[in-house]
């Protein structure tokens, strides 16, 4: 067994929480060698609820927690943390976009970047899961200028899990025959899933399907899936939120497999003409705990107009929260 970890989780009593901390306890995320301490965070409010989270991973009685406890105070709850899952936010409901939750939600992030700066541990990764994803991310990174803003990631793994799917069902293979599928950009309905690069059991995934599928149907049923799982269930999604955070954190930490990627919202390096330090989604190689943009891509014209649309967004985004920008 190796050295427990730290791993904090806020919004540790909400609908994501209550799939990604059984996840995490179990070992989906870490692996089956790794123990973990878990350190909680929630508003108030809401410790009641939390500790009544806290007896069921006592009554689950796993091997691989190492320690457990819960706070309202972001500074206790990122104490020498090794992993932060920031999903403690509010979530948005019919009818919204996820950036209508900015104001809402952008003031939690900067208090928690604060905190982690001054508590957590150096090597700290960070994943925000709480909407707008990609902009909280950048809030918490720019508030923690100690840390490395690489740490800082936001999460598009849920969509690129659905595009996986869809192109999937469409082509009648399975998930695990697909490589090399991207999603670039914003948590938001301006993403944009690409397959220009895709495989599907070994042939290009061009040859298989036709542009008017693409654009007519797969590219707005993946950006819109957040919305049609709300109209549906009356909530956000949530088990395959938690299901992709931990595939997210998994990849990054273990690494990902061969020579495929997985989509990471990352501060940009500049890659792809993409500017400089947004938190933007681009495909990423996860070698010894590092993530690397997989560069040399060809970008035609189809997927250079989708990339600069959700590119101008998280401009946008990232200038109506300046003032929380330092
Ligand atoms: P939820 O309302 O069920 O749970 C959120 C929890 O966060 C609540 O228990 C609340 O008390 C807590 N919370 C609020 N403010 C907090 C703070 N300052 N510190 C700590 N905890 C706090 O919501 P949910 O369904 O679990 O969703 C959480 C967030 O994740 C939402 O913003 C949602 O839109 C987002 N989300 C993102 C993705 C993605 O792919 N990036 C997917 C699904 C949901
Ligand atoms: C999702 O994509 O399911 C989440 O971001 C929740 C939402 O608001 O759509």
């Amino acid at each position: 067994m190796k050295t427990p970890v730290r791993v904090a989780v806020t919004g540790a009593a909400g609908q994501i929480g209550y799939s990604l901390l059984f996840r995490i306890a179990s070992g989906d995320m870490l692996g089956p060698d790794q123990p973990v301490i878990l350190q909680l965070l929630e508003v108030p409010p809401a410790m009641d609820a939390v500790q009544g989270v806290m007896m069921e991973i006592d009554d689950c009685a796993f091997p691989l927690v190492a320690g457990l406890q819960a706070s309202d105070k972001p500074e206790e709850t990122f104490q020498d943390a090794d992993y932060i899952l920031l999903v403690g936010a509010k979530p948005r409901g019919p009818g919204m976009e996820r950036k209508d939750l900015l104001e809402a939600n952008a003031a939690i992030f900067s208090a928690q970047g604060q905190a982690m700066n001054a508590v957590a541990s150096r090597d700290v990764r960070v994943l925000a899961v709480g909407n707008p994803a990609n902009t909280n991310a950048l809030i918490a990174r720019h508030n923690a200028p100690d840390l490395d803003p690489r740490s800082f990631t936001a999460m598009t793994r849920l969509d690129h899990n659905r595009a996986l799917a869809q192109l999937a069902n469409r082509t009648g293979s399975h998930v695990t025959g697909i490589e090399r599928l991207t999603v670039w950009g914003n948590h938001s309905a301006t993403q944009y899933p690409d397959v220009t690069h895709a495989v599907v059991d070994g042939k290009a995934a061009g040859e298989l399907v036709d542009q008017s599928w693409l654009e007519e149907s797969f590219i707005p049923t993946v950006q819109q899936r957040g919305a049609a799982i709300i109209k549906a269930r009356g909530q956000s999604s949530a088990a395959s939120a938690a299901s992709a955070a931990i595939d997210h954190m998994r990849d990054w930490t273990l690494g990902t497999s061969g020579d495929d990627w997985v989509s990471m919202a990352i501060p940009s390096d500049g890659s792809y003409g993409i500017t400089e330090g947004l938190i933007y989604s681009f495909p990423v190689r996860c070698v010894d705990g590092r993530y690397e943009i997989v560069q040399g891509l060809e970008i035609d014209a189809f997927s250079r107009e989708r990339m600069s649309a959700t590119e101008q967004e998280l401009i946008e985004e990232r200038d109506a929260v300046k003032h929380l920008l330092p």
